[in-house]
């Protein structure tokens, strides 16, 4: 009942002519309408037009971004806003990764409001949850999560809960090469999509797709996305190379 969704994460790698060749080294088998298998990649900004004129017409592939403002507009030099994503006409934008909130400061709150402007202007959210190493070791990762999902979903609706998309990357897996069992992503996505039935409801719970993120790649998604409420997969690293992108939607495609 939930497509999968692969998506990559290409964080500050990949200018615009790495961006061209990306796509023009993309299969395919990669780019073609999967049933039940969506597949995106999330340049850095600059190289956001250039994905949308190396994507091949027809591809099926998607394209996000990595961040966005929660304003309309105005002096917030360096920033993004949702209107110049809808310009370009970007489907995705990657909300509240560990990586924001450790080196950028952003806290629920911000990703609240970011997940609100974005479900506003149309473009889908990919809000990120995750414990660090030491809360695992704590045995605080279930708290952790549900503090970040509550957090960063205030106010929802069950309706725009419905059209978001949550990954759950637990930063100790995140570019360590480690990643958590298919067991453990298990446990913390049941864990979560229960919670999320307690606050939105049983049918926008089990509409929503969670996917899992840290340390993805053509080895271990198998294992991973055979898991009943893992729906997909945020990955890094191994979705900077068209052969290993290639390798995670045909796998997500044999499901
Ligand atoms: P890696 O796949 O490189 O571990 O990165 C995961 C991630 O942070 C995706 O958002």
């Amino acid at each position: 009942m939930r497509s999968i969704l692969i998506a990559g994460n290409w964080k500050m790698n990949m200018g615009p002519k790495e961006t061209a060749d990306f796509f023009a080294q993309l299969d395919d088998s990669a780019q073609k309408n999967i049933e039940g298998v969506d597949a995106a990649v999330c340049p850095p900004f600059v190289s956001l037009s250039a994905a949308f004129s190396a994507r091949k017409s027809g591809s099926a592939v998607k394209i996000g971004a990595q961040n966005v403002h929660f304003e309309d507009n105005g002096a917030y030099t360096g920033e993004i806003s949702t209107s110049m994503l809808n310009e370009l006409g970007c489907d995705f934008v990657i909300l509240g990764h560990s990586e924001r909130r450790e080196y950028f400061g952003e806290d629920d709150a911000i990703i609240n409001k970011k997940v609100k402007k974005a479900l506003a202007a149309g473009v889908t959210p990919i809000v990120c949850v995750g414990e660090v190493l030491a809360e695992r070791k704590e045995n605080r990762h279930f708290d952790v999560v549900k503090e970040q999902t509550a957090g960063s979903l205030a106010g929802l609706s069950a309706d725009e809960l419905k059209k978001i998309v949550i990954a759950y990357e637990p930063v100790w897996a995140i570019g360590t090469g480690e990643t958590a069992s298919p067991e453990q992503a298990q446990e913390m996505h049941a864990f979560i999509r229960k919670e999320l039935a307690a606050q939105f409801g049983e049918e926008a719970a089990a509409t929503v797709r969670i996917l899992y993120g840290g340390s993805m790649k053509p080895g271990n998604a198998d294992e991973l996305l055979k898991q009943p409420d893992v729906d997909g997969g945020l990955i890094g690293g191994a979705s900077l190379k068209p052969s290993d992108f290639s390798q995670l939607v045909a796998i997500a495609a044999a499901q």
